[in-house]
């Protein structure tokens, strides 16, 4: 199994070569890696979490459209990787219950799922969240923040798709929401520094913004 693992790396950061928008290999070796440490905590089999984690971006909707409804990059690394159809099918089950998709988002079936899911959305929280969330917003030609422009939380996975608004809105939008999305207790742990974090560094945002501090 550790050389179809090395060989999920490799082919990962082919995939995110040139994305630089917040959404690239690091994430989701980071992704993996924390993904990892939540399953052995939470006695999750780590190898369907390890592909999962690793392939979980691969077939993004907003970096592979056409292969986002069959997963199809995913599907033929694990198929020309020998592994059984079962394992294809619960780490595609998984990767399709990860995402967030505002209000619509899911609650994964399994402890796999769970662990996965927690992973990538701790990533988007803390010092790194803050930094993806600017990289994003700086790649989607957004403003950081615009306080005439008030943030939309609870939208459907519709509207929060189509959404444009500002990074800072981004914060009650998603960000501050996430802790409280998060399956497992080893996650819920790990937020409360990441998460206090955020909202010092918002406070902070606000009040030089304002020229206070
Ligand atoms: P993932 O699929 O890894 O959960 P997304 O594709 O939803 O993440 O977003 C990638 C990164 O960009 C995340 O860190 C997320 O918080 C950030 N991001 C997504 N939408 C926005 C936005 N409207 N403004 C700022 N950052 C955003
Ligand atoms: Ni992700």
């Amino acid at each position: 199994m550790d050389h179809i693992i090395a060989d999920a790396v490799d082919f990962v950061r082919e995939t995110f070569r040139s994305d630089f928008s917040g959404h690239d290999a690091s994430h989701t070796m980071r992704v993996y890696k924390t993904a990892l440490r939540i399953a052995e905590n939470e006695h999750a089999d780590q190898t369907v979490v390890a592909l999962a984690a690793l392939l979980h971006d691969v077939d993004d909707i907003k970096l592979s459209p056409k292969t986002h409804r069959e997963k199809a990059r995913a599907v033929s690394f694990m198929q020309a990787h020998g592994l059984p159809a079962e394992t294809v099918k619960t780490v595609c089950g998984i990767i399709e219950e990860v995402s967030f998709a505002g209000m619509d988002s899911v609650t994964p079936e399994t402890i796999e799922g769970k662990c996965v899911q927690d992973a990538d959305r701790l990533d988007a929280i803390g010092a790194v969240g803050i930094g993806r969330a600017f990289a994003y917003g700086g790649s989607h030609g957004r403003a950081m923040y615009d306080p005439a422009v008030a943030p939309t939380p609870d939208m459907d996975a519709k509207a929060y798709r189509q959404h444009k608004s500002t990074t800072i809105n981004h914060f009650y939008e998603k960000l501050f929401l996430l802790k409280d999305m998060l399956n497992t207790k080893t996650a819920k742990a790990i937020a409360e520094q990441r998460d206090a974090f955020m909202h010092a560094f918002l406070e902070e945002f606000l009040r030089e913004w304002e020229g206070l501090s």
